[in-house]
């Protein structure tokens, strides 16, 4: 199966070409999406949601047009980067928001935060969670509710080594499940071992996509530029 299939997606930005003809079937499992800043990822995750309509070409979720058919998100979590957040509202308050627009249940709530490491903050206001904790917050807003697909960008910003750790585990393990993850990380190394398929987007373009073991090679070479290998 087809999570988000894309074809000549332009995004423009006023003067400013985010993406220049995004061509890229991304298949179910593990999918990570790396590149320099400024290249154009974080765009191409929000036309495949359906939050900014692509000034050309076309893009499907889950086989649909998502901003034709909003409902195509209804089993997609995401988290954003940076996070944002109603700081006067607790952490319980805003997954209870996420849970209803995504049509979820609020059951799982209190597991996706003690998943996570917030269970103890969940009845206290956003605007006195560390960096880490708003990190693990807008982590947690992408799994309410076990959404088939999970988007998440940069998901160990901010984090301590043994937090990365923690974070690969989860993802791990729901991946096993039968989930599908698409990951936008600069850190890409500890989902090197998770990922089923790369797409490197530089300059509004795809640089390169595949099956992650077949361009891991072309990965290193890209992000390691030969003058500073010492090879
Ligand atoms: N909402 C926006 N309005 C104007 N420019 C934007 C917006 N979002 C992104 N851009 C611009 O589009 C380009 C790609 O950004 P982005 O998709 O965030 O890259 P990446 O996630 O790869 O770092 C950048 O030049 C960025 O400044
Ligand atoms: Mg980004």
């Amino acid at each position: 199966m087809t999570v988000i299939r894309a074809e000549n997606l332009h995004k423009y930005f006023g003067p400013i070409r985010a993406l220049q003809g995004v061509t890229v079937e991304i298949p179910e499992g593990l999918t990570l999406i790396l590149g320099p800043n400024g290249g154009g990822k974080s765009t191409f995750m929000k036309v495949a949601l359906g939050l900014y309509k692509p000034t050309k070409g076309r893009v499907e979720l889950l086989g649909k047009d998502p901003w034709r058919h909003p409902e195509a998100r209804k089993n997609v979590g995401v988290a954003f980067d940076p996070g944002r957040f109603p700081k006067m509202t607790t952490g319980r308050e805003w997954l209870e928001f996420i849970a209803r627009g995504r049509g979820a249940g609020t059951d799982d709530i209190e597991d996706i935060a003690r998943l996570f490491g917030i269970h103890d903050a969940l009845d206290r206001r956003i605007d006195g969670y560390s960096s880490g904790m708003l990190k693990r917050l807008s982590l947690a807003q992408a799994f309410i509710g076990k959404p088939e697909l999970i988007f998440l960008d940069e998901p160990l910003a901010n984090l301590d080594f043994e937090s990365v750790a923690e974070i690969v585990k989860i993802v791990d393990r729901w991946k096993e499940s039968g989930k599908s993850f698409v990951i936008i990380s600069h850190i890409w190394e500890p989902f090197e071992k998770l990922a089923d398929y790369g797409v490197v987007i530089s300059g509004g373009k795809v640089y390169l996509a595949g099956p992650f073991e077949d361009i891991s090679g072309e990965v290193e070479k890209f992000f390691r530029p030969p003058s500073l290998t010492g090879g």
